[in-house]
């Protein structure tokens, strides 16, 4: 196809929030797009009203896109969060259902889909690199769909850069809209024209949507959408819309689905799940209610993520100290150990109340391993407030810790603040950080040396195939020998070398639980 005569057919619903639409197969959609391109809206997606989220159970592929796919294969790439890699796999559910087959070989596709991630430029980048390498293959194959969706297409920057310099990509949908993919696929199939649909207000929540798990051992179940904490670097709450929690009766039925059909270790997801229930506005119930019935399912492992310590309360503590399915890990992103730092990030929490938390947690589970997210470098931070997240990691003690260098991000207040911090200095710091980063690691790991701990099998090791891997319930990766036949199950293992990152064990008990 000519590129150059290429007509863009953009669909956009902007500012349409979600008491406007009630999504349902049989509403008729074209009302909300405007027929001329719009893009998606930042101050758009800032806005929070009021407006009930529905909850709605009747998603279906409409028939004239069942079986379309047949003999057909689609790609997904995945950027970024857990969030994301559990989007892919509605994606997939949904690409599956319309007859598609999955492929991991981008020259088999007739879809490739860019699952992308906005959180930082060097993610953006890394997307961006991708599109640019796919274009020769579309050349090559014009019946291929090149797709992009996810973070970075709620980006007016994004959608703009691709119009203007991409016209080889096909589809672009965002993070609210994703049960549309039948219709917009649709949309790119025939008419061969750019697709893009944005919403920048978040849409319902979607409950049936097919899914097709990755693994079968782990699974992911979302507790909510969006994020309302707006700390100034980041772009989440703009991506991702405001915080909608799904309804605990449909979360705990996920679970004891995933409970029957053999999975053992099970993630609720949310961007700040703390803040879980505080929109079910006929309920008071909150994640400490959610894990407390979720507690009663027989799945011998649950976890949570991502934690903002503002939100972490009393209630959620006592349940986590009752142990059983709920593991002894806490990642807790604390972000800086500067109060003056913290301040201007908003995340209205002081280091001692961190601090005060973290102990509460510790005194109510004693062997709780902590993990946390750190950034350095933000704009004007100074050696002094960058030592205090030094002796905040010491204090803390942390089993490991994600580590980032600032990355500005348009839209939100902190991309506006000067920055006197040098590229190189931001680079130094986060190379100290690293190091002890590293060097705390190391030395909890070693704690382990000589003691048997319980491990969930997940299968063959990545760098040696005659060596199994699994993880302790504080998320600790060990690797060890064993029969294939226990990947799935809970095992026994004597660790006997205590690395910086892993542990290597033996087993102490072939048979495992399963
Ligand atoms: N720059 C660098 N790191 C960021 N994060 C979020 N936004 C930014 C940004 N603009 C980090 C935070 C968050 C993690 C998921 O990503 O540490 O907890
Ligand atoms: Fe971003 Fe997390 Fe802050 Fe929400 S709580 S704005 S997702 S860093």
């Amino acid at each position: 196809m000519n590129e150059d005569q290429k007509k863009q057919q953009v669909k956009a619903m902007e500012g349409t929030s979600s008491a406007d639409v009630k999504s349902d197969q049989n509403k008729d959609y074209s009302q909300y797009f405007q027929t001329s391109y719009t893009p998606p809206d930042l101050k758009q997606a800032k806005k929070r009203g009021k407006e009930d989220v529905s909850i709605l159970y009747n998603f279906d592929i409409p028939e004239d896109m069942q079986g379309i796919g047949k003999g057909k294969k689609f790609l997904i790439r995945t950027y970024g969060c857990q969030m994301n890699e559990h989007d892919s796999e509605n994606i997939a559910g949904i690409l599956l259902q319309m007859g598609f087959e999955s492929t991991a070989v981008a020259e088999n596709a007739d879809i490739i889909l860019l699952n992308t991630c906005a959180i930082r430029e060097n993610a953006e980048n890394k997307v961006f690199g991708e599109i640019g390498n796919l274009k020769p293959m579309k050349l090559e194959n014009p019946g291929l769909i090149v797709g992009v969706c996810g973070c970075m297409s709620q980006e007016e920057s994004v959608v703009n850069r691709i119009l203007q310099k991409h016209p080889h990509v096909d589809l672009i949908f965002g993070t609210h809209n994703i049960h549309r993919l039948p219709d917009l696929l649709k949309n790119a199939i025939f008419s061969k024209e750019m697709v893009v649909e944005v919403w920048s207000k978040e849409g319902d929540i979607i409950e049936n949507m097919p899914r097709a798990r990755k693994g079968k051992i782990q699974g992911w179940v979302n507790i909510m959408y969006g994020c309302d904490k707006f700390c100034t670097y980041c772009i989440v709450p703009y991506t991702r819309g405001k915080e909608r929690s799904r309804r605990p009766e449909d979360v705990i039925e996920e679970v004891r689905h995933l409970a029957r059909s053999g999975y053992k270790d099970i993630t609720l997801l949310g961007q700040n799940v703390n803040a879980y229930g505080k929109d079910l506005v006929d309920m008071e119930y909150g994640l400490g209610d959610l894990m407390e019935e979720i507690r009663k399912i027989d799945i011998p492992r649950v976890r949570f993520t991502t934690s903002h310590p503002r939100d972490f309360d009393d209630h959620l503590i006592e349940v986590l100290a009752k142990g059983g399915n709920m593991v002894e890990h806490i990642h807790l992103p604390v972000q800086s150990g500067s109060n003056a730092v913290l301040k201007l990030m908003a995340r209205k929490y002081t280091r001692e109340h961190y601090v005060e938390l973290a102990n509460k947690i510790k005194t109510a589970i004693p062997h709780a391993s902590f993990t946390t997210d750190i950034i350095v470098g933000f704009p004007n931070e100074t050696e002094e407030q960058f030592e205090d997240t030094l002796s905040l990691m010491r204090e803390m003690n942390y089993d490991s810790a994600y580590t980032y260098i600032y990355s500005p991000r348009d839209g939100t207040p902190a991309a506006k603040m000067e920055d006197n911090v040098p590229m190189e200095v931001k680079k130094e710091r986060l190379q100290r950080l690293n190091a002890l980063v590293n060097e705390m690691s190391a030395a909890n790991n070693l704690a382990y040396q000589g003691k048997v701990v319980e491990v969930l099998v997940e299968g063959v090791s990545k760098k040696n195939e005659d060596v199994l891997m699994g993880r302790t319930r504080t998320n600790k990766l060990v690797n060890f020998r064993g029969t294939d036949a226990s990947i799935g199950t809970l095992i026994q293992v004597k660790v006997t070398n205590a690395k910086t990152w892993s542990l290597d064990g033996e087993v102490v008990e072939t048979v495992g639980v399963n």
